[in-house]
């Protein structure tokens, strides 16, 4: 032990490691009372591990060329040892992390997380979110099936929709005037290097930012303003030990257990998790009967083509992508949006409530109009629900600040 304690002395005398881990783990003081709410956060953290884990071993065997790449994954499925495992590991894990990043969003929603001083946490947080959301498109297309050549042929060709550079722009994000080998070495390239390293960046930022200014809680009280007389929070308890120990990692093996049953039991998720048309390998001249996107996209899916009709002189597929890139970009303005006096939804008011339940059916609703066909009907209730999307947004400065609250407590309520 005293060979254990030179040692840490020797190291922390050049690096502050005692220090650091002392600062976000021993002597991090979290609220007492985080719930239900608070695993996602983690669990967020573990499937970002397993999705590098299992993609190093998936690279070793794929190959990212127009000839091969189908191939080469029946090969990981069918030849590799225990290849089959670490795809659906992999491809399930891209699902599970949408899954728990969609709730560990909509848990900063009904606590007021985003809400000052936290405003950086939520930008880092979206802009972890939009780069998942390219990481998995990028990485949708590298088995080469045909709804990875298809899903990426309609997107990438939406940049056509651009006034005067659009045409010019998807050549060159293609590398060619069609998909092809070309564009697929380049996504591989961008889903296996840069993609997760710029995700890497932003999670450490998005910690270091978050135990600056400490965890948010349900009531949305700030715990330092009662503290005891060596400065701890009152309402506190260290974050190691407590948290990891007593909270997350029951949570962290239910999600296991989950996350397995899916995996082994149904790892294509009806065609939701690998969709159906991926089975059969790129064929430029077979379009799927429907080209949808995976789940976690279809909700802005269905506002792109939400909208049918020009508009001041736009183009109805331009005004889609704007409205698209829009219902995104105004998440990461949310924390100047909410004008209430209270952070956490136990105290806000009746609209507030109301509004935030619309939405959530709304997203829902818009979610799964785009797996479907779209007719008539359906896209009129796309339109309305992509109405009561931007609803939510652009009327909270107005709902938040006439809406009665309620008094919210001194100390936190366990
Ligand atoms: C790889 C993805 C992510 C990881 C690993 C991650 C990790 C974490 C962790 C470990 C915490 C503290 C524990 C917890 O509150 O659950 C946290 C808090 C937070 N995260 Fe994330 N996060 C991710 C994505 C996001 C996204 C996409 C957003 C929102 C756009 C977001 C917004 C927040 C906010 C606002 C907090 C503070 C919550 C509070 O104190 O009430 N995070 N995150």
């Amino acid at each position: 032990m005293a060979a254990f304690k030179n040692f840490m002395e020797w190291i922390d005398a050049r690096l502050p490691v005692t220090k650091t881990y002392e600062k976000h783990m021993s002597k991090y003081y979290a609220p007492k009372n985080l719930n239900f709410w608070y695993y996602f956060g983690v669990l967020a953290f573990v499937v970002l591990i397993n999705q590098f884990a299992t993609g190093i071993w998936l690279t070793m065997s794929y190959n990212p060329t127009g000839e091969g790449a189908f191939a080469s994954v029946e090969y990981i499925m069918r030849d590799v040892e225990f290849g089959w495992l670490l795809r659906y590991m992999h491809s399930t894990g891209a699902s599970a992390f949408f899954v728990v990043v969609y709730l560990h969003m909509f848990r900063g929603l009904i606590y007021g997380s985003y809400q000052k001083p936290r405003e950086l946490i939520w930008i880092f947080g979206m802009l972890i979110y939009v780069a998942l959301m390219a990481e998995g498109f990028f990485g949708y297309l590298l088995p080469w099936g045909n709804m990875s050549f298809w899903g990426a042929q309609v997107i990438v060709s939406l940049a056509g929709a651009i006034p005067v550079v659009g045409e010019s722009l998807a050549v060159w994000v293609r590398g060619d005037f069609n998909m092809s080998g070309v564009t697929l070495n380049r996504f591989f390239a961008l889903h296996v290097v840069l993609v997760p390293l710029v995700l890497l960046v932003l999670v450490v930022l998005h910690i270091l930012a978050l135990h600056e200014v400490g965890s948010n809680n349900p009531d949305g009280i700030d715990i330092k303003k009662n503290v005891d007389e060596d400065g701890k929070p009152l309402d506190s308890i260290p974050f190691h030990p407590h948290y990891t120990i007593g909270h997350d990692l029951p949570a962290v093996v239910v999600f296991l257990f989950i996350f397995c049953a899916v995996m082994f039991f149904y790892p294509d998720g009806g065609g939701y998790l690998i969709e159906h048309p991926n089975y059969e390998p790129a064929d430029p001249l077979k379009t799927p009967d429907l080209i949808a996107p995976v789940w976690y996209y279809t909700p802005f899916y269905s506002m792109l083509r939400a909208a049918t009709y020009p508009l001041f002189g736009l183009d109805a597929k331009f005004l889609g992508l704007v409205v698209m890139a829009g219902a995104i970009a105004i998440l990461f303005v949310l924390p100047w949006l909410d004008k209430s006096s209270v952070r956490s939804i136990r105290y806000k008011g009746l609209a507030s409530r109301i509004f935030l339940g619309m939405f959530v059916i709304s997203f829902f609703v818009l979610g799964y109009l785009g797996t479907v066909h779209p007719t008539p009907m359906k896209t009129a209730i796309a339109q309305i629900c992509t109405a009561i999307y931007f609803a939510y947004f652009l009327l909270m400065p107005w709902y938040t600040k006439v809406e009665k609250t309620k008094p919210v407590p001194e100390r936190v309520t366990m």
